[in-house]
């Protein structure tokens, strides 16, 4: 099975990477993720800014599906809601970075560089400390979920200004030759535009995206959750990050790096059905451990081989390009519901469902009448596979 991929240039021998966070800070963390057969690692980002890389101040809250903290048991649609501000120092980064790599090129991945700067100067500084010490592609993180206690000049606050970005890229380009990552935030209205200015700034890539900002709260305590607002995602977070891998695989010509939700391997395969070309994985890994990465691998295989794809290639933007545009949606078939008698088993479980009345019970049976609008909502209380079948009409 061909799980390669290359993406500005470079080759990963898969596509699951693990993504900048707590999980590939230093040395013994990166050692653990380099050795879990990831394709590539982005390590924890690298800053000047003293405020974000106090360890110290880490908390996470990990909560189920009612937003209340996990106990013993975490959930597939698990929170993770996290405050850090433990990035690295650039002094001890580069003093550990000949390890990383040599470690990253004794087991074939990819190591990527991640920037969060304040001050212009210093992002250029750090770009220039990665290219010239050997690093084979950087990302610039213009996305972290802070609010207002960190400078002006980075995190979400710089990935919510079009011009910002693309001073910072336009700066970095001058200084290295290597292919540059930009991490978005998805918090922002129209992200079409950040792209295009983050594209003719000269980015080779893009991570779509970075974390939300939210505020999940603690109804025992009165009290928000990590005691701040912090970055929340989670697997249920997918729709909203897909929706934009969607809309950039669509609109734009950049290789995207799908983050944000992906916890397991049917997650990876909707990432790439969306437009992702690799994907970055935090929290999952954070939570599971480097065990985590053979067991998707596995996963993405298994499904490939039963649907018959030779390489993950062929499923990249699939159903990004199957959407149909809403100002089209009137052009689809008519459709209606269609009840198989031999199949249904009379549970009628569907009866309350239809908002237009359509659903009836005649004697012992269910019936479906003239007024059904093929909206599928019944097929949701339907324990019977093949019992309701919507059916175009003309
Ligand atoms: C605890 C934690 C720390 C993170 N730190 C960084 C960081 O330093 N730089 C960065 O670009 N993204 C950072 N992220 C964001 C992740 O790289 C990733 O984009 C995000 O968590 C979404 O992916 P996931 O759903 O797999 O967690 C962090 C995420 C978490 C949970
Ligand atoms: S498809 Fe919608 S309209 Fe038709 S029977 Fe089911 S719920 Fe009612
Ligand atoms: S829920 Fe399904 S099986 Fe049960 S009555 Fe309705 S169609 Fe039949």
């Amino acid at each position: 099975m061909d799980l390669k991929m290359t993406v500005a240039g470079v080759t990963f021998k898969n596509p699951l990477l693990a993504a900048s966070a707590n999980h590939v800070r230093g040395i013994e963390n990166t050692q653990r993720v380099v050795r879990s057969g990831v394709g590539g690692v982005v390590c924890k980002s690298v800053t000047e800014l003293e405020g974000l890389r106090k360890s110290e101040n880490a908390r996470f809250a990990i909560l189920d599906e009612y937003h209340r903290p996990c106990q013993g048991k975490i959930p597939r649609m698990y929170t993770f809601y996290s405050r850090t501000g433990s990035m690295e120092h650039p002094d001890d980064w580069l003093r550990d970075l000949p390890l990383k790599l040599k470690l990253a090129q004794e087991h074939n991945v990819v190591f990527i560089g991640s920037i969060a700067a304040g001050k212009p100067e210093s992002w250029i500084a750090i770009a220039r400390m990665m290219a010239d010490n050997g690093v084979p592609m950087i990302e610039l993180n213009l996305g972290c979920p802070h609010y207002e206690k960190v400078a002006e000049g980075m995190g979400a606050l710089l990935g919510q200004n079009p011009e910002a970005c693309s001073r910072v890229i336009t700066a970095v380009r001058s200084v290295v030759k290597i292919p540059v990552i930009v991490k978005l935030t998805p918090q922002v209205a129209d992200l079409m535009t950040i792209v295009k200015m983050v594209q003719e700034a000269g980015a080779d890539a893009i991570t779509v995206s970075n974390r939300f900002l939210g505020f999940a709260v603690d109804i025992e305590n009165g009290r928000p959750y990590t005691g701040s607002m912090a970055g929340v995602g989670g697997p249920w977070i997918k729709p909203l990050t897909q929706r934009w891998v969607a809309q950039c695989y669509l609109g734009s010509p950049l290789p995207i790096l799908g983050s944000n939700g992906a916890a397991d391997w049917s997650d990876v395969i909707e990432f790439m059905m969306a437009g992702a070309s690799l994907i970055q994985m935090a929290g999952a890994f954070m939570l599971e451990g480097p065990r985590l990465i053979p067991k998707i691998l596995e996963g993405i295989e298994a499904f490939m081989k039963r649907k018959g794809y030779g390489s993950v290639n062929e499923i990249i933007g699939m159903a990004a390009r199957a959407a149909i545009p809403y100002t089209e949606l009137h052009r689809l078939p008519v459709q209606r519901m269609r009840l198989d008698r031999g199949v249904c088993t009379r549970c009628g479980n569907c009866l309350g469902a239809c908002y237009y009345g359509a659903l009836h019970q005649k004697g012992d049976e269910v019936i479906v009448g003239e007024s059904c609008v093929g909206c599928e909502l019944c097929l949701a209380f339907c324990p019977t596979p093949g019992a309701l079948t919507p059916e175009a009409i003309d």
